[in-house]
């Protein structure tokens, strides 16, 4: 028997995995201290009130023989819950058919189960620093991972130059975890590059709800050409608070062709044989997050967000440290101060503020040096962290 020696490549632990352990042991050696957890994108307001309804409603219908709902009809998603999908699109004039929507359990897994699709000696461009998971997924695979720095000089948006190569490019936007969003041009420059090379992007829109700036794209799908070269995923977590619950969706265009075969085709066949859909109650919440109520109702966990957003940015103006993201972004990506790394900083913050936020360095060797905090937060909690962090920060100059 052999393993996939693959695995030995890996970090010990996932990032999160690893913060949540040292965070831990820190506890358990100062049991007083009173943490703040501003480290890993985990919501904390409750799910809206239309979305707890719908729950309750088809909960009550799976009580019943005569609504009852056993193995999902379509492994792909509920109509109910795809045309919902398709409408929140078409009201940003993006025209998509439900038979490339696929409703899943979540991002993080598409984002893994995708490369199924592809061969193992592909090449895989991933912007650095990014979400993890892009790079743990394909060492895990084997396949050869080119880094696109990501850097304050390019404001974090890597760009295609005349000798880029690759086969499957990841981008993330706005990203986690620098917030640094692509306009419809960047984005554009993209697509026609992945056009020209063959290529695929998959395209992570996991926050795209937090865009409020014009010319910003919230979906790839806003750039003519992406149709046969882009794959997004998106998530309920950020948008709706389903970090919990779970679901998720991925669009596969029927336009997207290579080396002669259909990619939705071809998605639609791996998901109807690995995976049995997702539960009756969660896709009836999700579709409720698209209700008009559940739009409203959402839009005002978002603004509560967005201001422990302001409130961290504020803390860090006042104390003088370079930052970025934090506003079409959940996530505020800061300099370390006084040349700390970016774990010394964490060690450091921990200590001094009780707060925990992610070392950079764990996006990605160009991390180093950075910090980032989220606004997921309580909002309470996110202003006693604001005025540790202050306080901790001054007492270096
Ligand atoms: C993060 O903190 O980067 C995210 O919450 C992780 C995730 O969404 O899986």
């Amino acid at each position: 028997m052999k393993v996939n020696k693959h695995y030995a490549q890996l970090e010990e632990s996932y990032l999160f995995s690893n913060i949540a352990h040292k965070v831990a042991d820190y506890q358990a050696a100062h049991p007083d201290a009173d943490i703040i957890r501003l480290g890993i994108g985990d919501v904390t307001l409750p799910l809206a009130k239309s979305v707890v309804e719908a729950l309750h409603t088809a909960s009550e219908e799976q009580g019943h023989k005569e609504t009852f709902h056993g193995y999902i009809p379509s492994e792909q998603g509920y109509p109910f819950l795809r045309e919902a999908i398709r409408d929140y699109y078409a009201r940003r004039s993006v025209r998509l058919d439900t038979a490339e929507i696929f409703v899943s359990d979540g991002a993080k897994s598409d984002l893994g189960n995708l490369l199924d699709l592809f061969d193992v000696d592909n090449t895989v461009l991933v912007p650095d620093p990014v979400y993890p998971v892009y790079v743990d997924d394909n060492v895990m695979a084997g396949r050869p991972i080119r880094y696109l720095p990501a850097t304050a000089d390019n404001g974090f948006l890597p760009m295609p130059g005349a000798d880029t190569a690759g086969d499957i490019v990841y981008l993330c936007s706005p990203n986690n975890p620098t917030g640094a969003t692509y306009t419809r041009e960047q984005l554009k420059v993209w697509v026609d590059w992945a056009n020209a090379h063959d290529a695929v992007i998959l395209f992570d829109a996991a926050y795209e709800c937090f865009v409020t700036e014009p010319g910003l794209a919230r979906s790839i799908y806003e750039v003519e050409g992406a149709e046969t070269c882009a794959i997004e995923v998106c998530s309920f977590s950020k948008i709706a608070g389903f970090t919990g619950t779970r679901c998720g969706y991925t669009i596969v265009p029927e336009a997207l062709l290579r080396e002669g075969m259909s990619l939705n085709k071809m998605w639609l066949r791996r998901q109807t044989t690995k995976f049995n859909g997702v539960a009756y109650i969660v896709q009836r919440a999700a579709a409720a997050v698209f209700s008009p109520e559940g739009m409203e109702q959402i839009q005002q966990n978002l603004d509560y967000y967005r201001r422990n957003a302001a409130v961290i940015g504020a803390a860090l103006e006042e104390a003088g440290v370079w930052y970025c993201g934090g506003k079409n972004s959940p996530y505020l990506w800061l300099k370390c101060p006084d040349g700390m790394t970016s774990w010394q900083f964490f060690d450091w913050l921990l200590d001094t503020a009780h707060v925990v936020g992610t070392p950079g360095e764990g996006f990605g060797a160009c991390g180093e040096g950075y910090f980032r905090l989220t606004a997921f937060g309580d909002a309470e909690r996110t202003k006693e962290a604001a005025a540790r962090i202050v306080a901790a920060l001054k007492t270096l100059h």
